[in-house]
């Protein structure tokens, strides 16, 4: 893949951080988002990428991200909708107002921000916008309605975009991580050597968006292989 334009939502923390540092090493333009300024700045210091306070839950950012993606970059060839949020309750205490709140990150956010860039990839005749779902999306677990939801969503919703935008040579690709050790709803410290690591998801990324344009792996599930090895 010759050098091309990423933007990249939650890029200032975990899997996304990983996928900013990987595409500027790999010589591509980077804007990012993330909702605070110290892990914006750390991610665009070591990079090199812009970062932007961004909330993808909020339309009118949205818009202003795809805006600075034209000045920086001149456009957009990659969109990486990554950032999401988590919440976890057992139904029968379940807040639905939060279960909209997450809704409207990891769901309507998504589609507010690729029903943006979408009419600029097909100005162009192609591109590439990969979803970061979740194996929560294929299987349910206790506590889970809300973010598993968000997941099933984000999985049905990239196959309705394949059905409409492989004839406008436009790939959409769903990838699928168990469990990475992140900060991930503020977790830290799941630091078994043998699960994923975020640069483990970065690099099916960036295979997927490697296979030659033809080629597309509509959705990629991604596991430790022995997550239960203690060492
Ligand atoms: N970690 C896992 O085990 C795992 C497994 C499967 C799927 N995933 C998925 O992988 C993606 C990344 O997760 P992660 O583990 O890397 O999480 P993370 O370490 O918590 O990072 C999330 C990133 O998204 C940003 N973000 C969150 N909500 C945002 C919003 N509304 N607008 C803009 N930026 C926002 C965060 O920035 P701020 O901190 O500034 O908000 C941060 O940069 C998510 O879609 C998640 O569902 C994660």
């Amino acid at each position: 893949m010759g050098p091309r334009r990423f933007l990249i939502t939650g890029g200032s923390q975990g899997i996304g951080a990983a996928v900013v540092a990987m595409a500027r090493q790999a010589g591509h333009q980077v804007v990012f988002t993330g909702r605070h300024d110290d892990t914006i700045e750390q991610v665009a210091g070591a990079t090199g990428a812009f970062g932007l306070r961004a909330d993808s839950a909020i339309d009118d950012e949205n818009e202003k991200t795809v805006e600075i993606c034209q000045t920086q970059m001149g456009g957009i060839d990659v969109l990486v909708n990554n950032a999401a949020s988590w919440y976890d309750a057992a139904i029968g205490e379940l807040d639905v107002d939060a279960m909209r709140r997450l809704f409207d990150s990891n769901v309507f956010g998504m589609v507010d921000l690729t029903n943006r860039v979408v009419p600029l990839l097909k100005m162009q005749a192609g591109g590439d916008i990969v979803n970061i779902a979740s194996t929560s999306g294929a299987k349910g677990r206790k506590l889970g309605t809300a973010y598993a939801a968000s997941k099933w969503a984000v999985r049905g919703i990239s196959q309705c975009w394949q059905a409409e935008l492989r004839p406008h040579s436009i790939r959409v690709i769903s990838i699928c991580p168990s469990e990475v050790q992140t900060r991930w709803g503020g977790r830290v410290g799941r630091n078994n050597p043998n699960k994923l690591y975020a640069t483990d998801i970065a690099q099916t990324i960036m295979a997927a968006l490697n296979m030659p344009q033809r080629a597309m792996w509509p959705e990629l599930s991604v596991f430790a292989t022995n997550p239960w090895k203690e060492d």
